[in-house]
């Protein structure tokens, strides 16, 4: 699936609180090698270069298009065009950043335990992924998708997100290989602007892309016309037409 920086950075301030507030829980320490994966356009690279302003920190990402904004918006950090389900860099790191990418990563039991290894003792690996598989916002991308023409098209699609596991699946799993696991989860309620589009304008640029890719433009249009018209009767609009939208996300810190 190809990821748009243009499309993504639309809502940058609002996709970055959970990417600082992941940051803020990182215990203190020296830390001298900090690697951001997933990094997307570079704003939560950025925000690791402000913190560990003494470390060397990198970021990775599969996405070229991603990548070369990163590398626009921070030319003296290191970024490649990589994935993390092949990623073979040993380390060791001080930190392992992702925020709000290991959703798209499958088999969290063999990966999470994997990116610890990579940490030096004392190191974390700090993840925050949206749990919002169960919102309105998401059930309705399914059921546009199944019940329209493009729905042989789209079968698989709704599986490509990983289903997460619990909390304390999460701390078990961790826990059974750090000395420190953190676990909490936020939901931030979103005031979007432009009411059900403003909606539509968020997820075109995160969960409805996999829907998206596989239609052809007379299709897209149609889809999101659909998508749009539920959207509006679940989340009605505010007196001022805008829309406050739950996003529930999932943290975890874990310390080597
Ligand atoms: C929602 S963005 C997150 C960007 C940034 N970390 C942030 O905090 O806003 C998800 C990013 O993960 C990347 N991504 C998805 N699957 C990946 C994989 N298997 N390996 C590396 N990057 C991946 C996408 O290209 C996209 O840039």
């Amino acid at each position: 699936m190809s990821w748009s920086a243009k499309q993504y950075v639309t809502f940058e301030d609002e996709r970055t609180r959970p990417a600082r507030d992941l940051l803020a829980a990182i215990p203190s320490g020296a830390v001298r090698s900090a690697i951001d994966i997933g990094c997307g356009p570079g704003n939560s690279t950025e925000l690791l270069v402000e913190r560990f302003a003494d470390a060397t920190v990198r970021g990775l990402d599969s996405s070229t298009d991603m990548i070369e904004a990163a590398r626009k918006r921070l030319p003296q950090v290191r970024f490649d065009v990589a994935d993390i389900d092949t990623w073979n860099d040993t380390g060791p790191f001080d930190v392992i950043f992702a925020n709000a990418v290991l959703q798209w990563v499958p088999d969290h039991a063999t990966l999470l335990p994997a990116l610890v290894s990579k940490l030096a003792p004392g190191g974390s690996l700090a993840i925050q992924m949206p749990d919002n598989l169960n919102q309105p916002s998401h059930r309705l991308m399914r059921e546009v998708a199944a019940d329209g023409p493009w729905a042989g098209k789209l079968a698989e699609v709704a599986e490509q997100r990983t289903e997460m596991a619990d909390a304390s699946a999460y701390y078990s799993m961790l826990k059974a290989c750090c000395t420190r696991v953190d676990v909490w989860r936020t939901t931030y309620h979103h005031p979007l602007a432009g009411g059900a589009s403003g909606v539509v304008e968020w997820f075109k640029g995160s969960g409805l892309r996999p829907f998206l890719e596989p239609l052809d433009e007379t299709e897209r249009t149609q889809f999101l016309q659909q998508y749009q018209a539920a959207i509006a009767q679940t989340y009605p609009a505010l007196a001022d037409g805008s829309v406050l939208l739950p996003f529930p996300r999932l943290f975890l810190v874990a310390t080597r």
